[in-house]
């Protein structure tokens, strides 16, 4: 009797291993050695490197590094292919993206056990999780290649987009970037990462067997060099990638003025809040598919867990005991949780910030379990007692590791989660939806999942605010990334003298002011700037400096918030007072118009007006939408503001170009800094009083003058301004996106001089806001 009480308390799993021999098979097929994938035809690297199994140490091939030649002879072949591609109807590439499709399905095992072998994680999770996604992506993706032509009639492709990914989802990720592009008619040259080629050279194999024309799809792998190497190439229009924030601020770099689209899905260190009325059980659950899904080298991982106070002692306690039932081992068992780490360095860095986390006073739980004597394995592990500015609070750890806080009050929850440089994602559990949706809606990050967590979807966007890079993959903004919509240009102008007359002497009465929060305020310094006037004399007009654009984004901040939370309808209102305070100013308005130098200042005043309007009639009008992916869960989406957009206005025209520019961004709930053009400032200033008298909130728009290169590089460089609009010259265009990099602003800087008097797409609204997809699974 007693052996049967033992049996019933120890009852375990038994192994039930999946075979390797289909995948070694095929490595076996290839004599174990892969070239390149270029111009539809395998080419044979000069050198390579092995590739090694996590889970065992051993080698399962060898693959070629990427040289600037390979790169070359990739994008070359990729620029080729292209027109004719592009030229394809949309049905017609839709039929290799089906074709791609039901080629995954039919060879899921391969894949799904090849990658498994390459990165180390668990069978369950390739077969179940990442295969059938990538079936999805493409199968969904060629749906949109059919109605490309009808949905964006405005658009083209991009050209060759160069595509760099990382190696927790090595297939996952290469599905995400090249359906899309190749959907919407772009070719593409993919790197994948240098621990997992492997599923990327498979496919590189499968797009060859149906028939994808040549140089559509290139596959080169390689390290970092061979990723830097693409990112330079002078004929790649378009750089996305995936991978650490590091190597994203390098990017951001590198492609400054090179006007290659960019976008950037970095790290994240996501909060996953539960309140204390949370079904405890299920969030548990999440929790395990939160952290311990492939072995926490997931981006949106909820590696941070926000616990209110009053049940934290036993939340912790029952994630304790889940943890001790967690299997770690060979990642071919399926009844494997855990599997191997991806490579010996990354076990060495978990290892090392966990080390450092019980440094700085965390207290570590590791459930007692017998990890594989050979491999790269990190048991799961729970770091309590975490101080939220302590290193493991902050830091992307990329491994098995919770670390654990608690707060009392939504409130707190709320700037606990806000707590972080990343914006990824973050999980609520709570059964009082009122609080769990407030929260998802304060939560600064792109991806909110409400008593669930990591649900993807083809259909739904997917990507970062903040440190957590910008661009989204999936759904219809997914594929905006892979569409370039013409903006209108306008023959350049002659611009009104400027040789401002630096240093000025200041004659305080006659000097017009900055507007900072909500007032007329003296610059910093002092100085001011002289214009020769067209209708004779001079305008002084103060030269703000790096103090005055530092008090403006102060100014900005402070009002953000407060302007975002303010109802559309409410923000439409304003400004069509707005329009209503300038007609009532039209002579004045004219009249600086005219004095320096306006040919058509009449014209321009009507167009000016008729901005406000159509700004005005759009700010209750851009809204979200609600997807319904295939599971039992809906999807709203919120477009919100950035928060500060820094705005370097264009020259000409001064009153129309101004006003277009700052009032998208406004109309979407955002602050403003806005640099009027030194060239001619004057209209912008005479609208301080207008703006006061419209009702528009002291810091919502802050305009400082002064000269470019005195402000610019502050406001580009400025951790708290989340975008810049830049509509000067191209140099200072290029500048400001090096500068750009450190909080990974959102730039936008198209090629100039825009044609102000067409009225303006919906493109400039995309711009002024930034998508939070929330996740609501349901069911009784
Ligand atoms: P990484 O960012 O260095 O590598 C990602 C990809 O970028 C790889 O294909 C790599 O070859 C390529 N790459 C590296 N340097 C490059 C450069 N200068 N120019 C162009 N391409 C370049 O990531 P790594 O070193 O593999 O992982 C380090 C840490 O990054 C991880 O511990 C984790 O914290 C984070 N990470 C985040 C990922 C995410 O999905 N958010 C994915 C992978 C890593």
């Amino acid at each position: 009797m007693s052996q049967v009480t033992d049996i019933l308390q120890n009852l375990d799993y038994g192994v039930a291993p999946e075979s390797a021999q289909l995948a070694e098979d095929w490595l076996n097929e290839h004599g174990r050695t892969f070239g390149h994938y270029i111009g539809g035809q395998w080419v044979a690297a000069d050198t390579t490197f092995a590739t090694i199994n996590p889970a065992t140490g051993t080698e399962l091939a060898q693959i070629g590094q990427g040289t600037e030649a390979t790169v070359n002879q990739a994008v070359e072949a990729a620029g080729v292919a292209f027109g004719t591609w592009n030229s394809l109807p949309g049905a017609e590439r839709a039929k290799y993206l089906y074709a791609i499709a039901r080629q995954i399905q039919k060879h899921a095992r391969l894949f799904a056990v090849l990658e498994s072998m390459d990165n180390g994680k668990p069978i369950r999770e390739t077969r179940d999780v990442d295969v059938p996604l990538v079936a999805r992506h493409f199968y969904y993706h060629a749906g949109w290649a059919t109605l490309a032509e009808e949905e964006y009639p405005h658009h083209g492709p991009v050209g060759v987009c160069g595509q760099i990914i990382p190696w927790n989802f090595p297939l996952l990720m290469l599905a995400w970037k090249i359906a899309p592009a190749l959907a919407m008619g772009n070719t593409v040259v993919l790197k994948p990462a240098e621990f997992t080629s492997l599923t990327a050279l498979l496919f590189a194999e499968i797009c060859q067997r149906v028939g994808v024309p040549k140089g559509v799809v290139n596959i080169i792998t390689g390290d970092g060099e061979t990723g830097k190497a693409l990112v330079a190439h002078p004929n790649v229009d378009k750089i996305a990638f995936t991978g650490s924030t590091e190597v994203g601020k390098h990017i951001r770099r590198s492609t400054a003025g090179s006007h290659k689209k960019l976008s950037l899905e970095l790290g994240g260190k996501s909060p996953y809040i539960v309140f204390d009325d949370a079904d405890m059980d299920a969030a548990v659950e999440g929790l395990v598919d939160a952290i311990w899904f492939n072995q926490g080298q997931v981006c949106c991982a909820g590696s941070r867990l926000l616990v209110q106070e009053s049940i934290a002692e036993e939340f912790y306690a029952r994630v304790r005991r889940r943890m001790a039932q967690l299997r770690v081992g060979d990642p071919l068992d399926k009844a494997t949780d855990i599997g191997a780490v991806v490579d010996t360095t990354q076990l060495e860095r978990i290892h090392q910030l966990v080390e450092q986390g019980v440094a700085e006073g965390a207290e570590k739980f590791q459930p007692e379990c017998t990890l594989p004597a050979q491999g790269c394995f990190y048991p799961p592990t729970l770091l309590t007692g975490v101080e939220p500015a302590s290193t493991v609070a902050q830091v992307e750890i990329f491994g098995p590791v919770l670390v654990a806080m608690t707060f009392r009050t939504p409130s707190e929850a709320v700037a606990l989660a806000n707590n972080t440089v990343y914006g990824l994602a973050g999980t609520i559990f709570s059964q009082n939806l009122d609080i769990a949706h407030d929260v998802a809606a304060q939560v600064k990050a792109g991806v909110i999942w409400i008593n669930g967590t990591n649900f993807f979807d083809a259909s739904v966007g997917f990507g970062g605010y903040k440190e957590s890079g910008f661009g989204r993959e999936g759904g219809r903004e997914g594929l905006e990334e892979y569409l370039v919509r013409d903006l209108p240009t306008a023959a350049a102008q002659p611009l009104p003298v400027i040789d401002p007359l630096p240093d000025a002497d200041p004659d305080i009465d006659r000097t017009h002011k900055l507007y900072i929060g909500g007032k007329q305020v003296r610059t910093d310094s002092g100085y001011s700037l002289s214009l020769p006037l067209a209708t004779g004399g001079l305008a002084d007009i103060s030269r703000g400096n790096r103090k005055d654009i530092r008090n403006a984004v102060e100014a900005a901040e402070a009002a953000a918030s407060g302007w975002a939370s303010t109802t559309a309808f409410t923000r439409a209102q304003i400004l069509y007072y707005l329009a209503e305070n300038m007609q009532g100013a039209r002579h004045q308005l004219v009249e600086s118009l005219t004095a320096r130098g306006a040919t058509e200042a009449e014209r321009e005043f009507d167009a000016t007006i008729h901005r406000v309007l159509h700004w005005a009639a759009w700010a209750d009008k851009y809204e979200g939408t609600v997807h319904q992916p295939p599971l039992r869960a809906m999807v709203y989406t919120r477009p919100e503001p950035l928060g500060v957009v820094g705005i370097i206005n264009p020259a000409a025209p001064a009153l129309l170009g101004f006003i277009g520019a700052c009032l998208p961004a406004i109309a979407m709930g955002n602050a403003v800094v806005a640099v009027p053009s030194v060239h001619n400032p004057l209209p912008a200033l005479e609208l301080f009083r207008i703006i006061e008298a419209s009702d528009i909130p002291a810091g919502v728009w802050n305009i400082v003058t002064g000269l470019p290169e005195e402000l610019e590089s502050t406001l580009a460089g400025h951790d708290g301004v989340m975008a810049l609009w830049h509509f000067g010259e191209e140099a200072a265009q290029a500048k400001a996106e090096l500068e750009s990099a450190g909080n990974l602003k959102q730039m936008w800087t198209p090629s100039g001089p825009l044609d102000w008097h067409t009225t303006p797409s919906t493109e400039w609204l995309r711009r002024a806001t930034q998508v939070k997809n929330i996740w609501v699974p349901y069911g009784a």
